[in-house]
């Protein structure tokens, strides 16, 4: 008899699996927590079969767990439905960061504890926005297509290629992930770093890029956070998102706020893809509003095969540079979410519940993040 059921939402390996077991974050890996689950005295079950709501394996063995883990990469989307449906539930567990496929007011309601490995692959998604700057700025993807393709068109691989050197540069939201890729940008030798954000940033981590910068560049005062997103977008080459998803952050690039957006500018987006209104980007990308979008992350995941986001150009045929959801999913990443997920769960089976502060959403009731938006002001 076990002691309660533990629920593990991952993507399927294949014969990727098999070839390489640091792929511990698919369903045949199980985060490497079998083990562990079953000597503590727990069941633990494992699906990949996911949606739709309500007829997927998910729905039917969420009826009786105790916890819940998925990764952001393919999530379990525990909606306030699920929950309802769910009387068991006590804690739900994201492998890896950003837990916004669970519906957090009503974890709140039930007073289910929503839990993720903060910092886990920040770095990851840092890297990959950085590649995805650069892969569109430099135009990479028709060039490497000629050269795959026994072409040699210079011209029509360069008559969009610019110098990330010399350019403006924000991002929304200045966390974990936003604050690293300003400090990796710093080597580029940008004009200036801007970021929007209700947090400030410490004074002395806005200290220390404006004297790398100084000392690399010979540029000062290169950091600077603005009130009006609007006005920091209009101002910006390349904008990129690092905020979580809630209700405040849902839908925030519309047709709206992208017309404000520099001509021919770009936009990186590897926070979530419903920050973003889909149809809204692609449409401002192919009248060439902005000369390109990338990022790894979907409003719906899988994307399905006619997502706009998978065929959208720019009037030159460039400017997607779109992934799955791959960005902090490195093999160093799963390591690092896999043992956090162990060590999650390590505090829950002991009934501690000493959690890391900051890997903690959600938890008696209330939002334990200040990251989630400005609760108080959101109605
Ligand atoms: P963090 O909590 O360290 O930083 C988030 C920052 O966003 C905070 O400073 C917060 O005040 C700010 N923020 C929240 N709402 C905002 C808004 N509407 N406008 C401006 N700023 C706002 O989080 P971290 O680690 O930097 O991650 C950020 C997000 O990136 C995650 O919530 C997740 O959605 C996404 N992510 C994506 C990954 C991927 O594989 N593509 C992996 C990891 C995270």
């Amino acid at each position: 008899m076990s002691k309660g059921k533990v629920l593990l939402v991952l993507y399927q390996g294949g014969e990727h699996a098999r070839q390489e077991k640091k792929l511990l974050g698919c369903a045949e890996n199980e985060l490497g927590i079998r083990k562990f689950v079953e000597d503590n005295g727990y069941e633990l079950v494992t699906t990949s079969n996911k949606d739709p709501e309500p007829n997927s394996v998910l729905d039917k063995e969420l009826a009786d767990a105790e916890i819940v883990i998925t990764t952001p990469f393919f999530p379990g989307y525990i909606t306030k439905t699920r929950i309802a449906k769910a009387p068991k539930l006590k804690i739900a567990i994201t492998a890896g960061v950003g837990s916004d496929h669970v519906d957090l007011n009503a974890a709140n309601e039930r007073k289910i504890t929503v839990a993720e490995v903060t910092g886990s692959n920040v770095q990851s998604v840092a890297e990959h926005v950085l590649m995805t700057m650069l892969v569109l700025v430099r135009n990479f993807v028709p060039g490497h297509q000629q050269a795959i393709s026994g072409q040699w068109d210079i011209a029509g691989a360069a008559k969009q290629e610019f110098d990330m050197e010399d350019k403006v540069f924000s991002t929304v939201g200045a966390g974990r992930i936003g604050y690293r890729v300003l400090e990796r940008l710093i080597a580029f030798n940008p004009k200036k770093l801007y970021y929007y954000d209700y947090q400030d940033l410490p004074v002395e981590a806005v200290q220390k890029l404006n004297e790398v910068s100084k000392i690399l560049n010979g540029r000062d005062n290169i950091v600077e956070r603005v009130e009006s997103l609007e006005e920091m977008v209009s101002k910006s080459d390349v904008v990129t998102i690092n905020c979580p998803l809630h209700e405040k952050s849902k839908g925030l690039f519309n047709k709206e706020l992208i017309s404000k957006m520099k001509k021919g500018s770009y936009l990186v987006n590897t926070a979530r893809g419903a920050i973003c209104v889909a149809e809204d980007v692609a449409a401002a990308l192919e009248s060439g509003h902005l000369a390109g979008y990338g990022g790894d992350v979907w409003n719906q995941q899988p994307a399905p095969a006619d997502h706009p986001w998978r065929s959208m150009t720019n009037p030159y045929g460039y400017g997607n540079a779109m992934t799955p959801h791959v960005s902090g999913t490195s093999l160093d990443a799963q390591a690092r979410y896999s043992e956090g997920v162990k060590n999650i769960l390590k505090e829950y089976f002991s009934g501690r519940e000493n959690y890391r502060p900051q890997d903690v959403i959600v938890i008696d009731g209330d939002y334990a993040t200040k990251s989630y938006g400005q609760r108080n002001l959101i109605a």
